[in-house]
């Protein structure tokens, strides 16, 4: 089903504030210790390109807004090599409340947030879903389907997985998480790399 920007725009607004007042999410009480925000999304409502992070970490939850960090001048740094800008995308993660210590996701944690990412999918319908990270990849194929493509992210990234959906094809396109490039030298060249083979569907 497609949507009109003004039924897009008021989904995206029902998930915020639904996320607001997510008293059941291991997550709230410390949101709510540190005035913490959870993190919706931010981006365009009809990208073609949808990019899917694993959690706000502390910047992130202190302003509200996804990839507002280190990992997200490398973002924007990658999205300037395609020409492109956050607002021709959007961006989100999978769980939208900052974990403890920036600590990996738990299970029962991406079972309740990705329930949210799940319907931004719906009113965004992007072309392509480009995964940062293992958590994302990983939810992600086994969402569309894809489950017996898994592999390590060392093989996967980089690579075009065709799935479908309810509003048609959609690609798959694991990525790195842009934090790599703070541990290994050489990642960031492979990310330009990967990032060249977005621009086709830019
Ligand atoms: N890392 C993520 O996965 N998401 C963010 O929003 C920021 C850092």
């Amino acid at each position: 089903m497609s949507h009109t920007l003004e039924e897009k725009f008021e989904a995206m607004v029902k998930i915020r504030d639904e996320l607001l007042h997510l008293t059941n999410s291991p997550l709230y009480s410390y949101r709510i210790a540190n005035k913490y925000f959870p993190v919706v999304g931010e981006g365009s409502h009809t990208a073609k390109i949808m990019f899917i992070g694993e959690a706000p970490g502390k910047n992130e939850a202190e302003t509200g807004r996804p990839f507002c960090g280190k990992s997200g001048k490398i973002l924007d740094e990658m999205l300037e090599s395609i020409q492109l800008n956050r607002s021709d995308v959007y961006i989100t993660n999978i769980l939208k409340d900052r974990p403890e210590d920036n600590r990996d996701p738990k299970p029962e944690e991406i079972a309740l947030y990705s329930t949210f990412l799940d319907r931004q999918i719906e009113i965004v319908q992007p072309k392509v879903i480009a995964t940062l990270g293992r958590f994302s990849m990983e939810y992600i194929l086994n969402l569309f389907g894809l489950k017996d493509k898994l592999s390590t992210i060392s093989e996967m990234h980089g690579q075009e997985f065709i799935s479908t959906t309810n509003y048609g094809p959609v690609v798959i396109f694991p990525l790195y998480h842009p934090a790599i490039t703070s541990y290994n030298g050489g990642s960031k060249t492979v990310l330009l790399e990967d990032f060249q083979k977005l621009k086709k569907y830019v």
